[in-house]
């Protein structure tokens, strides 16, 4: 009897030495180590598309703000939706800088650059476009704000901001 239990010990630790030396030995054929594999981590931008691959939606050629002016119409109208939409968008990205009235002041502004007052008659004769522009890529000066938006964001901020300069919203 106690020889049977000796041997089924035995058989016991040979056979988990087995499975430890087989682990150990296959570790780099089969890694579960999840941490290290190609997904995007935090802080590392998106993977650029695959050459040749075509996009299926929300595709925007690059052109400079300029450029945008001449070219780009603004395809949202002011609704309501558009405006209310392009407040709470203000009051997330612009705001800190441009100040809640666009006249400058943000908490921001003054460890950054101060912001000039965007609503003067300057910046209301700037085109649509070029606004639109400046929010994608920014300016000489501010950043880019166009990765967080999507393309009816930027156009309903443009929108706001019309309504800022007209004095019509605060
Ligand atoms: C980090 C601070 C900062 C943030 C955030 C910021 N701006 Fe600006 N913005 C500036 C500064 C500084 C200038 C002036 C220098 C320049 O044009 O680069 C400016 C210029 C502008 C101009 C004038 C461009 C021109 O030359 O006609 C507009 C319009 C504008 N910003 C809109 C926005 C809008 C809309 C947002 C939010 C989506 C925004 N900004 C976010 C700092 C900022």
């Amino acid at each position: 009897m106690q020889a049977i239990k000796l041997m089924i010990f035995g058989v016991v630790v040979l056979l988990l030495a087995g499975v430890g030396v087989a682990s150990l030995l296959l570790r780099g054929a089969f890694s579960t180590d999840m941490g290290d594999q190609p997904s995007i981590k935090p802080q590392e931008r998106p993977l650029e598309p695959p050459v040749g691959s075509v996009p299926r939606a929300n595709w925007e050629k690059l052109i400079s703000r300029e450029e945008a002016g001449k070219a780009l119409r603004n395809p949202v109208r002011p609704t309501l939706t558009s405006l209310e939409n392009g407040k709470r968008l203000y009051g997330i990205y612009c705001e800190l800088c441009h100040g809640e009235n666009g006249k400058g002041g943000g908490p921001v502004a003054a460890k950054f650059v101060p912001p000039p007052d965007i609503t003067t008659s300057f910046f209301r004769q700037r085109p649509d476009g070029f606004i639109y522009g400046t929010i994608r890529s920014g300016g000489p000066l501010m950043p880019a704000q166009g990765e967080a938006l999507s393309v009816k964001d930027r156009w309903d901020i443009v929108n706001y901001l019309r309504n800022l300069q007209e004095g019509g919203a605060g």
